[in-house]
């Protein structure tokens, strides 16, 4: 089978293609062999139902005892592999600070996909995956690590057909991203060997303000080329975040609407019901700005209020989601339209939870947001006057993330006030999670003898119209780097312009008081609901 695949892939072994036309069931070793039937004059080779797999590769975690690894990295390989999207002769490459051999990491992968994998367990598919796992244990200054890591990669490529290709992802704190890079070149892993490739897959924060950004961006583009690099923002790899391109721009209805002459404001809010539970180390002066209006938010945003872009390739939505946040102004007044708070101690769903000051590890006079809300501007031709309100926190009400388009009212109403008392404002609200969908708010009347209109909502869910589930979004997002498709990974461009953005925020919050406090399980603090009252607007209580 590794023969074929080699003879099939293309120079860059990106896509192996199969017949089915539907994503088929993996094979009982859980790989699906490619076929070479693409003489078939019936198939359309624009079809983009056919699934899309990777070609010969392997992938080295650095980092790979920390939780990410554990619970998204691990288990979305395995889902991958179980849906037949690896290679045959994948293979997988841990490195860490550990004293392990080969079977232990392979065990602790083992542990991690049966508690969190997605798709079914199965032996066969498993065993296949774990005779190409090797573990390198070291430190990331450690040459000799570097150079064990080396003879793995050479030794996987012959036994498992691996061709070269491979890619390294960085789930390590942001400090050690530069060592990691230089160590990567110093031992000529970095650069490609003939007719291969290399790719270096980077977590969030990709630096801490605009300055580290770029110092950070210097750094990697000194040992990688900008197409080998891929930021990961998991966000994006999440379905109905796609889908905001699909109801956008594959629609005719919503388009007509979707700007400053009907839209009066937007929210897009990022709730969580957890506390910062062990990360402490990673929370305390990061805060929840950083941790996700940085990234997640502003691209939510960039997607909502981005122009049509040419094509869906990379460079194309780089260049319309750059030209949304090229647009943002921030408000003059920042102490009345931005908030940020702590969660403090109280009861939440049946527990007493600890306030942020009180939780392991943080300074209890610590001034990190475990809460932000901010109103932006985008100011071209389409929003200009219509704010962007973006909200996130840690022990809100619940998990839910959504964008919701609040529109105008009616110019002109032909009912008695009293017959629209109950009214509201139109909305498209798309839910990102966890009830994945859409709903259109709208006003209906209320069945009786006099007229009455009130909110009514209609409802689009995934779950109900689909039979497929989603993948997760890193399982998504870890085939598109095997494939080399960077369309879903934000440029250096779009970090450092969400960087511009939040330095001054953050700056002005560093020098004017303390943070708010909000109550744990509430849906933020009073200064927050303040701030959209100021400008006769509420939030949304999702
Ligand atoms: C991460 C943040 O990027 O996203 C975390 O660092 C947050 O603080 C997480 O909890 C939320 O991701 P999701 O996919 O559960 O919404």
């Amino acid at each position: 089978m590794t023969e074929k695949l080699s003879e099939t892939s293309a120079a860059e072994n990106e896509v192996t293609e199969v017949t089915e036309p539907q994503e088929p069931e993996a094979s009982p070793q859980g790989i699906i062999a490619p076929s070479s039937d693409w003489s078939n004059p019936l198939r359309d080779p624009r079809d983009r139902r056919l699934p899309r797999i990777a070609g010969p590769s392997g992938l080295v975690i650095f980092g790979v005892t920390g939780d990410l690894s554990r619970k998204k990295l691990m288990p979305a390989v395995y889902d991958l592999a179980n849906r037949g999207l690896l290679p045959p002769g994948f293979s997988l490459v841990g490195f860490a600070r550990r004293d392990w051999e080969d079977q232990d990491f392979a065990q602790v992968v083992h542990d991690a996909v049966r508690e969190y994998a997605r798709t079914e367990f199965r032996e066969e598919v498993w065993q296949q995956l774990a005779e190409g796992m090797r573990f390198v244990p070291g430190d990331f200054d450690d040459d000799d690590a570097f150079k064990q890591l080396r003879s793995s990669i050479e030794e996987l490529d012959a036994s498992r057909g691996t061709s070269g290709n491979y890619a390294f992802y960085l789930s390590v704190p942001p400090k050690f991203f530069p060592k990691v890079v230089q160590q990567l070149k110093k031992h000529g892993l970095a650069g490609a060997p003939e007719g291969s490739w290399r790719r270096a897959v980077i977590e969030k924060p990709f630096g801490h303000d605009l300055r580290s950004a770029e110092e950070l961006n210097r750094i990697v583009h000194d040992v990688f080329e900008p197409d080998q690099v891929f930021r990961i923002d998991h966000y994006l790899g999440k379905e109905t975040v796609q889908n905001i391109l699909a109801l956008r721009f594959a629609n005719q209805m919503f388009e007509p609407i979707w700007n400053r002459s009907y839209v009066d404001h937007v929210q897009i809010t990022m709730a969580e019901d957890i506390g910062i539970g062990g990360r402490a180390g990673y929370y305390d002066g990061i805060g929840s700005a950083r941790d996700v209006i940085q990234n997640h938010l502003l691209q939510l945003m960039a997607l909502t209020a981005m122009e049509e872009p040419a094509s869906f390739d990379a460079a194309s939505l780089l260049m319309e989601k750059l030209k949304v946040l090229k647009a943002v102004k921030l408000p003059g007044d920042l102490g009345k339209h931005t908030v940020r708070a702590q969660y403090a101690a109280a009861w939440q769903g049946g527990e007493k939870v600890r306030g942020y000051l009180e939780e392991d590890g943080i300074d209890p006079a610590s001034m990190t947001d475990t809460y932000a809300a901010i109103k932006l501007n985008v100011d071209n031709r389409r929003w200009a006057g219509v704010p962007f309100y973006l909200r996130t926190g840690k022990r809100l009400g619940r998990r839910v993330t959504e964008i919701a388009v609040v529109f105008q009212r009616a110019p002109h109403s032909p009912f008695d006030s009293t017959a629209t008392e109950e009214l509201g404002q139109n909305a498209i609200v798309i839910r990102v999670q966890p009830d994945e969908g859409m709903t259109v708010r709208f006003g209906s009347k209320v069945p009786g003898t006099s007229m009455e209109i009130r909110d009514v909502t209609m409802d689009f869910a995934y779950g109900e119209s689909f039979t497929e589930s989603s993948p997760e979004a890193y399982e998504r997002l870890i085939l598109d780097v095997l494939l080399g498709d960077a369309n879903l990974f934000p440029r250096h461009q779009e970090v450092e312009e969400s960087w511009r953005i939040l330095d001054p925020i953050e700056e002005y919050w560093a020098t004017h008081g303390r943070p708010a406090q909000y109550t744990s399980g509430s849906w933020g603090p009073e200064e927050a609901d303040e701030m959209l009252a100021r400008d006769g607007r509420s939030w949304r209580r999702p």
